[in-house]
Formats: C-alpha cells, structure tokens, sequence
C-alpha cells in the first residue's frame, strides 16, 4: 500500500503533498504520516484484545511474554525484540537494534484481554493446548489464571467444528457489536489503557466470498442492522475496534476486514488494518526456497505438500468450509512468487498440491512434508524433500507480538488503512484492489525495514552498491 519506490527520501520530502496511500477510495497524504519525532510516543499502557483469546496461538504468545517479561525466556523469532536494522552506507556500521530505532512499546506495557466461547481461564487453556511444557506454564501459572476470556460473538455455521457454549446472546448483530465495545471500554477503564491494538487469533472461518453487502461500508452497515446471513463473526469483531479506532490484526485466513466495506472504514477512522493468517510453517518454508529457485532461474513441475496437525486448529480444519479457507490462503503463495505468466517455461504447469490431515497424536507439533520436482539445465530433473517437524504456536506467538507492536506504532504515526509493508507477517497478504500481494520473505522483510527508515527519516536502503566503487 505504501510506495515509497527506490528513491531516497530526504527531510524535505516529509511535509510535500505527495498522495501516496488510498484505502477504500480515501485519499491519504504523505503529511499525514507522522515521522521521526512527530510519532506518538508509546506512554501508557498497550491493550491487547484477542478474539480467540483460549486458543494454542494466544496462550503460547501470552505466556511467553510473561516469561520474557520475568527474564525467564527468550522472544526468539521476534524481530522487533531481536532484530537489527542497517541504517546509512556500509562503512558507517549503524546497525541499531529496531526496538530501540522505533518507539515501540515496552512489554511491561502490555495488557491483555479478549474473548473466547469456551471459558476456561488462560492457565487451564494453556494447558489444553499442550504446546508448552509444565515448566513453562507453572512460573505463570497466577498471572495466566487472571486472564478469563469473556463471552464470544459465535456462530456454528462459521465454524462447524467447535460446540463452545461461552456465547454472548444478542437479539441483532448491532446489538453484538455493541456489546463487544461495552466489553473493551470496562477493560480499558478497569485496567488504565491508554490504547488498544485487536488481533484476531480465533479459528479459522468458512470459505467466503466477498458479496455485494461487502463492497462498501453503507451496504455493510445496513446489512448488519439486517442481520444479514453473510456477516462472519470475525467481521463484528473488526468492526467493533474500527469503529473505536483501534487496529485490527487478522492472523487467520478469513476474509474479515479484508472488505472494502472495512478497508472504507478504516481510512474514514484513521485505523491502520493487516492481515491475513500468519506465515508460519510449510507456508514460510515456501516463501524462502521459492524465491531462491526463481532466483536461480530453475524450473518448477510440482510441488505437493501435506500436514499433520492434531489441535484444534487441526480440527476445525478437518471440516472442508474451513479447510477451503486455508488452502486458498496456502495456494496462492507460489504464482504470486514463481510468476508463471512472464517465465512459462520454467513454471507455466507445475502441479501444486496442499493438503491438511486431522492427526490427534502430534498435538500442535505439526509435520509438513514437500515433496518439490524441479528441474535444471536442458530440462534434466532433480527432487527435494522437506520434512518440517515443527511447533506451529511457537512459530506464531512472535509474530503476533511483532505486528502488535508494529500496529501500535503505525496508529501512533497516523498511518491509517492496510499496512502492506507488514506483509511479511502473513500467508495472504493484504493488499491494494489494483497491486498484486508480494510474498516473497526477503523483498518482505526489505519492505518492512524501509518503512521503518522512512518513519525515521533514514536514506532507503536499495543495496544498489556501485556507488561504493565510483570514484568521487
Ligand atoms: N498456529 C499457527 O501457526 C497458525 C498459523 C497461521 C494461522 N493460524 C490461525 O490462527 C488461528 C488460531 O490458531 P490456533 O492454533 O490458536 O487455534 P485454536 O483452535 O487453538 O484457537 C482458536 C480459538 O478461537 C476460539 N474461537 C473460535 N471462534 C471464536 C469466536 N467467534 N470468538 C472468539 N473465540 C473464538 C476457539 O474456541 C479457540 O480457542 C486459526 O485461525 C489458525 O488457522 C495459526
């Protein structure tokens, strides 16, 4: 969404009436963006609302912080905790740590509150999931029992698979909606939150497509006073927080705020949105060795991936609306990198295959297998096989805090609508009507830490390099 291009964009450039950002048909200009020292600084405390809040995803991430937050963990796998940032040519050796780059929030800051439609407390729940082990769970166990997830908007036919009974009841989804603003006001005034980010960490919904009460906020809004059948409970969740102006992260596939009806309201609110469904596991192993074999210019005849998953994710998606949501998100990864149209030769007909397989023994510890048919040089064949034994939740909870983290820093620098350069993040990325989404992890994370310069006010970084071997 952000086009910042491969031009160097000085001081001076930051008060000019360059339009560079137009979510949902709303103009944004370049001045509205806050930089350097206009950023809000991160005072007060963060809420974080979490729809989902019971789940593998959530009790992994919020235990986690808890046991970061005592000295007792590490956030591996997160950027903004351990991430550097080059600023500057090769020989200045300015490599500051994001963190203290960008004012982001501190995590003794962080709140946490959200929804679910089964009320087990946080410890109960963390347990449930059986991603982290007792000594993990135990140093926490206080401070996860105080987390009780408040009573969901829910409805069945969105997710088939799941019979939780922790409902709210509501005669109309306005009423619904309402009642989960009620919600995040107790929390803010009960807990002294300044802000709120709201990151969607619930299962994964039914395959949707967007209809016509979905193209703009008026259809919309006069489809929820309607109690319109095609309005997700994700959807009432978004609109909740873009109605309060707090930001909405989706990290599952459902279509949610990836509406033009919700993209209108979030320029119109001033709401930075991203998402969709966090890139961990097979998808991320896909979007590092992809680009290499592009790269390389070798040639792809298929690719067919399987998993087994035994959580409750596992479950939801064994039921075929849900499943047709995440292999859609999984699907398109590959043409959007591998870019069939302008090498036809290499990648015109590759087969690709994703599968999910409900298998209760792994838990959360998910294996992805790939089986890759590539071939080289005049066409001759070679084959690769991935075995990824991984830990779905624990590749997940960093992300969230991450995009927390960067989602509250774009609100604070008055960045409104879909946040592209978090792309990075997500297995769909969000994306413009009229831009393909990028996918590939380097030009990603190059994205992301350009944006993160020009909120500084540092050169872009092109990794052009000649100039370093052209004489004065
Ligand atoms: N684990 C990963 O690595 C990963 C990666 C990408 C995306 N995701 C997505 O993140 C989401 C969470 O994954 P998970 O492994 O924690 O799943 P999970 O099943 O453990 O947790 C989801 C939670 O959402 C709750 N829920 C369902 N509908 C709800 C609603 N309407 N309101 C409030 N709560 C609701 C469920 O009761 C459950 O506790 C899923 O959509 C998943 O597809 C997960």
């Amino acid at each position: 969404m952000l086009w910042f291009g491969a031009i160097v964009l000085s001081e001076e450039v930051i008060f000019s009436d360059v339009v560079i950002f137009q979510p949902g048909g709303i103009t944004l200009k370049e001045k509205d963006i806050k930089r350097k020292d206009q950023i809000e600084k991160p005072l007060g405390k963060l809420g974080v609302l979490i729809p989902g809040i019971g789940g593998a995803v959530s009790t992994t991430f919020i235990a986690g912080v808890e046991l970061i937050r005592k000295n007792m963990g590490e956030p591996v796998g997160s950027l903004t905790q351990l991430g550097t940032i080059r600023l500057g040519k090769r020989y200045e050796h300015r490599v500051p740590r994001i963190k203290e780059f960008v004012p982001l929030a501190n995590l003794d800051d962080l709140v946490f509150a959200g929804w679910d439609i089964y009320e087990a407390n946080l410890y109960d729940a963390a347990k449930y999931a059986r991603v982290l082990q007792k000594d993990h769970i135990e140093p926490v166990k206080d401070f996860l029992a105080s987390i009780v997830p408040m009573p969901a908007v829910f409805e069945r036919r969105f997710v088939r698979n799941l019979d939780g009974t922790h409902i709210k009841e509501g005669r109309n989804l306005r009423e619904l909606v309402e009642a989960l603003k009620e919600d995040i006001r107790n929390f803010c005034s009960r807990e002294g939150i300044s802000r709120c980010i709201m990151v969607w960490c619930g299962s994964t919904e039914i395959y949707m497509k967007q209809e016509p009460i979905h193209e703009s906020l008026d259809t919309f809004l006069e489809a929820v006073e309607k109690n319109h059948p095609s309005i997700a409970p994700s959807m009432l969740y978004a609109l909740a927080a873009l109605e309060m102006g707090i930001p909405f992260i989706n990290g599952a596939p459902n279509l949610t705020v990836d509406i033009p009806a919700l993209i209108e309201l979030a320029g119109r609110n001033n709401v930075p949105i991203a998402g969709k469904d966090f890139k961990t596991g097979q998808t991320l192993m896909k979007t590092i060795i992809a680009p290499g074999l592009k790269a390389r210019m070798l040639g792809l005849e298929g690719w067919y991936s399987t998993n087994i998953l035994g959580n409750r994710d596992g479950l939801v998606l064994d039921d075929e609306g849900s499943f047709k949501t995440k292999e859609e998100s999984k699907l398109s990864v590959l043409d959007y990198i591998l870019q069939p149209h302008l090498y036809p030769s290499l990648y015109k007909n590759y087969y690709h295959k994703v599968t999910i397989n409900y298998y209760p023994p792994r838990g959360d510890n998910k294996e992805g297998w790939d089986c890759i048919d590539i071939f080289g040089w005049l066409g001759y064949p070679m084959h690769i096989k991935i075995d990824f034994q991984c830990r779905d939740s624990i590749l997940a909870a960093p992300l969230v805090l991450d995009l927390v983290l960067f989602m509250d820093l774009a609100k604070r620098a008055n960045m409104s609508g879909i946040q592209e350069w978090l792309s990075f993040y997500f297995k769909s990325p969000m994306h413009k009507s009229n831009l393909y989404p990028e996918h590939d992890l380097f030009i990603q994370l190059m994205k992301l830490k350009n944006t993160l310069r020009y909120l500084m006010g540092e050169e872009q970084i092109t990794h052009f390099g000649l100039d370093y071997y052209m004489e004065e």
